[in-house]
């Protein structure tokens, strides 16, 4: 199986940035999710390099939501990257991080009262999703004395080649205006006093493979942005989203780059603003690519079984990786402590929840396995302890993070006390 270079194979183990697997599942237990730093890093300056190679004024916005661990966004931070936080908490994270407010944009269909005060408080660009949340946020920014920054989140009506759960850019999608009314969201905008139209946000879904659908989406953003244009906003920034997709399958998916992306998608951009007179800033929200590959979710071979077929009954199950559950994701899986043995049986990964769904890799070739053997699980950076849950109340594993040739824990593993604390008896059970 084809390997990023940050994993290596010495003496049978599978490394990850250079960190045997194996001993850091002995070191800090099972399950285990291990990140490497320098990958992510690494991810982050290729969009910065091939973007800013063809257009003067890039930001990219990590999207908190893939994986909201402070440390993962705090590295970004400190290489310069803003956020897409999609709740007060994402936001409050990446204001921790050290992100500036600026470079931060609040998204979201559904955002509450307290959502829209805090982004005027603290300063965040907003992208508004309806008529309805624009003139609620205009009326908690004049009651705050002050003016925010807003784009309108358009829905660009593209089918594009990914799971239906998560195209977000269909004409059908609860995300968005239609572009059509977009024009007159701006112009009911430009009236309100308290809120300034500045960009124009779009996002037109995840796990996208192919380059051809964020052409699209950059045609239809430019062509909005030169009515706009003419409408006299001033825009600021146009936002293209994030999207793009990873080789899941390591042998066979094409594996598109930032470069790829910026060689086809920022030639339409650059064209479509010199057209309008305008310099606005090229904004992309990357989660996935950024950080899925950075990660491997490390988890114990309870027991092995052989009925129908031969199940590998391991300890991680979708209470910590739900994409294969929800979504029929595929991830690669490897035995990290025999990784360059023959693949001689086939075996379904499942984990320790208790629903047949529960299935992390379905009829895979492995080695032999034992009991006590460790299954790297690929890919697992991107919505993966993002999406965990505490369901049979089973507590979170930790979080490990590498770089360079340092190991530290960013995340401890919870207990059941963890579980239990914020809950309380009612008086009649006292
Ligand atoms: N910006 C917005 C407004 C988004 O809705 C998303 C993802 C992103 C950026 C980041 O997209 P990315 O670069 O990661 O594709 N849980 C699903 C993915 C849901 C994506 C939702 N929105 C999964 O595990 O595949």
């Amino acid at each position: 199986m084809k390997l990023p270079h940050h994993l290596t194979i010495h003496n049978g183990h599978l490394h990850i940035n250079g960190q045997d697997c194996t001993a850091l599942a002995q070191i800090y237990g099972t399950p285990l999710y291990v990140t490497s730093e320098d990958r992510i890093v690494e991810h982050y300056r290729s969009y910065t390099t091939a973007f800013l190679a063809r257009y003067p004024k890039v930001q990219v916005l990590f999207a908190a939501k893939a994986n909201g661990n402070l440390a993962v966004i705090r590295a970004l931070a400190r290489e310069g990257a803003g956020a897409d936080v999609f709740s007060s908490g994402e936001l409050h994270l990446a204001l921790d991080a050290g992100m500036a407010p600026e470079k931060l944009l609040f998204n979201g269909s559904s955002k509450t009262p307290q959502d829209l005060q805090l982004a005027v408080e603290k300063g965040v660009k907003v992208s508004v999703d309806s008529l309805d949340e624009l003139h609620q946020l205009d009326a908690v920014a004049r009651a705050a004395g002050k003016t925010v920054k807003i784009a309108f989140r358009v829905n660009p009506a593209l089918d594009v080649p990914t799971h239906p759960k998560i195209a977000t850019g269909l004409a059908t999608s609860k995300f968005g205006i239609p572009h059509g009314e977009i024009p007159a969201a701006y112009r009911e905008a430009l009236a309100c006093k308290n809120v300034q139209p500045v960009g124009i946000h779009c996002h037109i879904g995840s796990q996208i493979l192919d380059i051809e659908p964020f052409v699209r989406a950059a045609e239809v953003m430019v062509r909005i942005a030169r009515e706009l244009t003419n409408m006299g906003v001033r825009l600021e920034f146009i936002d293209l989203g994030g999207g793009l997709g990873i080789p899941y399958h390591h042998d066979t998916d094409p594996a598109p780059s930032p470069e790829d992306y910026a060689a086809k998608v920022i030639p339409v951009f650059r064209s479509g603003v010199e057209a309008c007179g305008i310099t606005p800033e090229l904004w992309v929200e990357p989660g996935r690519s950024l950080v899925a590959d950075s990660t491997v979710l490390l988890t114990r071979v309870n027991s092995t079984k052989s009925a129908h077929k031969k199940f590998a009954n391991v300890d991680a199950g979708f209470n910590l990786l739900i994409r294969p559950a929800m979504y029929d994701a595929y991830h690669e899986v490897i035995v990290a402590n025999r990784a360059d043995a023959p693949l001689t049986t086939e075996y379904t990964v499942t984990g320790p929840i208790c629903e047949t769904g529960d299935i992390v890799a379905a009829d895979r070739k492995l080695p032999l396995l034992e009991t006590g053997d460790i299954i790297a699980v690929l890919d697992a950076g991107a919505y993966g302890f993002a999406m965990s849950s505490q369901y049979n109340c089973r507590p979170r594993c930790p979080e490990v993070l590498i770089q360079g040739s340092r190991v530290s824990l960013m995340r401890r593993g919870e207990t059941v006390d963890d579980i239990t604390a914020p809950m309380q008896c009612p008086p009649w059970q006292r």
